[in-house]
């Protein structure tokens, strides 16, 4: 018989922290790390290398057959994508892959051909989810649901400087007023809107070290899975 293998999902909206903190929480646990936006951006860059408008929802599903995405993890620990047996990990982050990502979730054939695929990895290892509708819709019995979030004026900050280092020149009021418009967007969609499954716990980062942050994401979970 297989073994029950033990799922945390994570979810929350963009730059509360999510995929640092998901990954860490992994890695002291021992679980697989899946970072389930990186599976929306490799079908947006799809789209994009395509020419199709990320809005267009039939022009995208019917791109869907035709693309084998593979997600593995090197010893590392690290999520790297394949699509057609090409890794695309390193194009994943470009800005015009991340409003393609955010164009294509809102598609619910899109949305409908990845969820097997999610739900297959954690049916074979420990996993720490990390996405928008983890606990609502890909994990519904995940063990442990986490609901993270921080105060869109910190998360607009954290992104700020994180441009910054990038050289990029938007300004704070700039980064902030995405961030609100993206939030918006993405609690307002009618697919698989962002929001917390009723059984999540809160964790609120606002104000919060990175460490800080950590170990009380890990209370959470380990006091849930009783380590
Ligand atoms: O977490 P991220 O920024 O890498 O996600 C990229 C996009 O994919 C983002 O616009 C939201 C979307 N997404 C989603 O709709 N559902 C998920 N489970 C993960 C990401």
């Amino acid at each position: 018989m297989d073994r029950n293998y033990r799922s945390i999902a994570i979810d929350g909206p963009s730059g509360a922290g999510k995929s640092t903190l998901a990954r860490l929480a992994a890695q002291a646990l021992g679980f697989l790390y899946v970072d389930t936006g990186a599976i929306y951006r490799s079908v947006g860059l799809i789209a994009l290398r395509a020419g199709l408008s990320p809005g267009d929802g039939d022009a995208v599903a019917a791109l869907l057959p035709g693309i084998h995405l593979e997600l593995c993890h090197g010893k590392d620990g690290l999520q790297r994508m394949y699509v057609n047996g090409e890794d695309v990990t390193g194009e994943l982050r470009r800005p015009e892959v991340s409003s393609y990502a955010s164009g294509v979730s809102a598609i619910p054939g899109v949305r409908a051909f990845l969820l097997d695929m999610q739900r297959d990895i954690a049916q074979k290892n420990d996993v720490v989810m990390d996405g928008r509708d983890i606990g609502t819709v890909v994990l519904p019995r995940a063990d442990v649901k986490v609901f993270l979030s921080a105060s869109p004026e910190e998360r607009a900050a954290r992104r700020f400087e994180e441009l910054k280092a990038r050289g990029d020149g938007s300004s704070y009021g700039e980064v902030l007023a995405q961030i609100e418009l993206r939030d918006k967007n993405d609690s307002s969609r009618q697919v698989a809107p962002l929001k917390a499954a009723e059984d999540a716990v809160f964790l609120d980062t606002t104000g919060l070290p990175l460490e800080e942050s950590l170990a009380r994401l890990l209370r959470i979970i380990r006091g849930k899975l009783g380590l």
